[in-house]
């Protein structure tokens, strides 16, 4: 990582807050954070901490309500809905905790969804999404449909889906939670796999101390506090 090099992602200041009614809730006070391209960085932290709503700021779905965020050098806060959805669709990546793949789609018309999405053709489409299928170790399972895959097979599509349209960053918010540990395993060694082949940047979040062994960074997240963050050598 060179030091001159523009982060991919700057927080500063990060605040945001949860109206209940009358209630004020604050779920991440003033974070300040730099994400490097190619990084492999994992958050941690208890229930409530504030993960998601830290990974939703990140992948640009939430706004904060005060600070600044700033994308490969662009400021998020200038862009309007429409700039930012499209923004968001070329350069990020999403993985859920529950997969959240299309039923009535295969394997692999999931995987080509978000390049016809936009516009790609279907020739084309299908050639890509194959590919990265190959790349995650499902070039077998193309025509099945998700209620046919088992967790760790739905979670590979997905992440397969994510990494389609050629991402700078993938964000995976709990990816393994519904997954026991033999798969949760082999879904971070293969986020990994992909991070390090792809140099796609790669941020997700895990309740579980046992998925952080194989990290460059762990940021452990408390009452919405960065509590420690740790560089591996
Ligand atoms: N939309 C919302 N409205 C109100 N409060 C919210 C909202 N989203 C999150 N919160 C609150 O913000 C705090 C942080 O929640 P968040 O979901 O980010 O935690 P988390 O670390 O992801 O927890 P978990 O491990 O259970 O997924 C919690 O107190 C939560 O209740
Ligand atoms: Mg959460």
């Amino acid at each position: 990582m060179k030091p001159t090099e523009t982060p991919l992602l700057q927080l500063r200041d990060i605040r945001r807050r949860f109206m209940l009614g009358e209630t004020a809730i604050d779920a991440l006070h003033g974070i300040s954070l730099d994400i490097h391209a190619g990084e492999f960085l994992a958050v941690w932290g208890p229930s409530g901490s504030g993960k998601s709503t830290l990974m939703n700021l990140i992948g640009l779905i939430d706004a904060p309500t005060s600070g600044e965020i700033q994308f490969d050098g662009q400021h998020t806060r200038r862009l309007d809905d429409d700039a930012l959805t499209e923004f968001r669709g070329r350069q990020i990546g999403f993985v859920f905790q529950s997969f959240n793949l299309v039923p009535v789609l295969s394997a692999l018309e999931n995987v080509m969804l978000p390049l016809q999405i936009r516009g790609i053709s279907e020739h084309e489409a299908r050639a890509r999404a194959a590919a990265v299928l190959m790349d995650v170790g499902l070039a077998k399972f193309g025509l099945s449909y998700p209620d046919k895959l088992s967790g760790g097979q739905r979670q590979r599509v997905a992440i397969a889906r994510a990494l389609v349209v050629a991402p700078k960053l993938v964000i995976a918010d709990e990816p393994t939670a519904n997954l026991d540990s033999e798969n949760s395993r082999i879904i971070v060694d293969l986020m990994r796999e992909m991070n390090r082949a792809r140099g796609v940047t790669f941020v997700f979040t895990t309740h579980d101390p046992r998925l952080l062994e194989h990290v460059d960074r762990k940021i452990l997240l408390r009452d919405g506090h960065i509590e420690s963050d740790e560089v591996m050598q």
